[in-house]
């Protein structure tokens, strides 16, 4: 016999294969803190609940703790046996204290035991791991806008100039959706803060168990309502899976937008070497990786959250070892979403903003044909009336019949006052709606995100108390 925890029910040991698909160990092992913080909760309870002797409990947290310091040591022995973590760290704390260590399984399965690791590993890797990055992403881009001051650029739909709206703007449109990314990981840190631990496999327990003592020591504000549910439920990794690939696609369209703005045609930045990479072949390229893996990455972060969902959507209550398939995508996306994040932060930091080149396209005249129509609608002209009228003078002017400012000015109903919005950086001072492009009212906004940021920090923080 190899030496399984459950070996007692066979007659022999498994085959090669068995325990190559079954074991989980190689990657659950990263989770080896949250279990023996499991674990010393579990054993505390035991012995206040009468189910351990004081010295039991001690001799078990002493195994526990040097438990802990091999893994963190890297001096943990595995064993072929150590199917997954929870076994590894129950068969080495029993080879340290002796017999006490078969007590510490007492009214616990690896059902709920793995529920909880996998809890508490999501809840520390988004408030320490992922949000803080996201913060301090958010503060590169408010920097920038900062200093953007008045600088605008063309806003674009469908990839043609539109309007030109000020750099500070665009740029604070992507703090915005990055701060329904936070929020999105902070609601579900609240919704994971439930402790499954006391379900046992799926029933809960004939012994004295307290699992509103466990729930309180781990710093979750309630113990689960329903064993069953405690067990079978993997919703917080699929929610988690959904905002990282969300968050994902946010970032994927930041790296796209650099990565057109670096290209020659439009010239709007230029990358610092140190977040650059060249070819191999053609001695003039400078090429932006890290945006177009940040768009790349994306691809994955959303196949980890429908690999998921499929993954789950027929298991029948309660738990199925089909499961065990929620830890790798899960510890994949928050990897490849940190990494991202940081590399992308660092090309961003570094970005020189070409501001000339971007007020030069966006003072093309034709950018400021809206409010050619608006001046026309302030005195009294139905819009659609207006569009036409500005929509001819275009027309006429690409197809050279003169400039387009010839043209405004020698119209009856527009004239040289219309033709001023034409003169560079006039355009984007017309769009002044509370929240709208116009220098003047981005200064709002911008104070607005800084307050918002510092909130979120907040929010963070007043979580990261609520940590054991
Ligand atoms: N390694 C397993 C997982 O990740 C732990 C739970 C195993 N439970 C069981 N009844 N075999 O899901």
């Amino acid at each position: 016999m190899a030496g399984e925890l459950w070996e007692g029910r066979f007659a022999g040991g498994p085959s090669e294969a068995l325990q190559q698909l079954n074991d989980s160990f190689p990657f659950d092992r990263r989770m080896y803190r949250e279990d023996i913080a499991g674990s010393r909760a579990h054993v505390r309870m035991l012995a206040d609940v009468g189910l351990l002797t004081e010295n039991e409990r001690d001799q078990i947290l002493a195994g526990l703790d040097q438990v802990e310091e091999e893994m963190a040591s890297g001096a943990f022995e595995a064993k072929p046996s150590d199917e997954d973590i929870h076994t590894a760290v129950e068969r080495r704390v029993t080879e340290i204290v002796g017999d006490p260590g078969g007590k510490i399984h007492t009214g616990r399965s690896r059902n709920d035991q793995v529920a909880l690791d996998v809890r508490m590993w999501t809840r520390s890797e988004i408030l320490e791991g992922i949000v803080p990055i996201v913060l301090q992403f958010q503060r590169t881009l408010l920097d920038h806008a900062q200093a953007a001051g008045d600088a605008y650029l063309p806003g674009y739909t469908h990839l043609q100039q539109a309007q030109p709206v000020a750099l500070a703007h665009h740029l604070l449109a992507h703090v915005w959706a990055l701060a329904r990314d936070v929020d999105r990981l902070l609601d579900t840190v609240d919704r994971l803060d439930v402790s499954p631990l006391g379900a046992g496999a799926l029933a809960g327990s004939g012994l004295p168990l307290d699992p509103s003592q466990t729930a309180a020591e781990l710093g979750f504000s309630k113990p689960f309502d329903n064993s069953l549910d405690a067990v079978s439920d993997r919703d917080y990794v699929v929610e988690t899976l959904f905002d990282l690939a969300l968050l994902g696609v946010h970032l994927s369209r930041i790296g796209e937008e650099i990565i057109l703005w670096a290209s020659t045609e439009f010239g709007f930045v230029t990358l610092d070497d140190a977040f650059s990479t060249g070819s191999s072949m053609m001695p003039q390229k400078k090429n932006p990786d890290i945006a177009e893996l940040a768009r790349g990455k994306a691809g994955r972060l959303i196949g980890n959250l429908t690999g998921l969902l499929a993954t789950m959507k027929n298991l029948p209550l309660t738990y199925n070892k089909d499961m065990q398939e929620d830890k790798e995508p899960l510890f994949d996306s928050c990897d490849t979403v940190r990494l991202t994040l940081l590399a992308l932060d660092g090309m961003v930091s570094t970005v020189t903003f070409n501001t000339d080149a971007m007020a030069a396209q966006a003072d093309s005249p034709y950018a400021a044909a809206t409010d050619l129509a608006d001046h026309l609608v302030r005195n009294g002209m139905p819009f659609r009336q207006a569009h036409g009228v500005v929509g001819e003078l275009v027309r006429r002017a690409l197809a050279g019949e003169g400039s387009l400012t010839e043209l405004v000015t020698a119209n009856e109903h527009l004239g040289a006052e219309a033709a001023q919005v034409l003169e560079p950086g006039q355009s984007v001072r017309q769009r002044t709606t509370p929240g709208g492009g116009a220098p003047e009212v981005v200064r709002t906004q911008l104070a607005n995100a800084v307050d918002r940021v510092g909130q979120d920090q907040q929010r963070l923080a007043a979580a990261l108390e609520r940590l054991p």
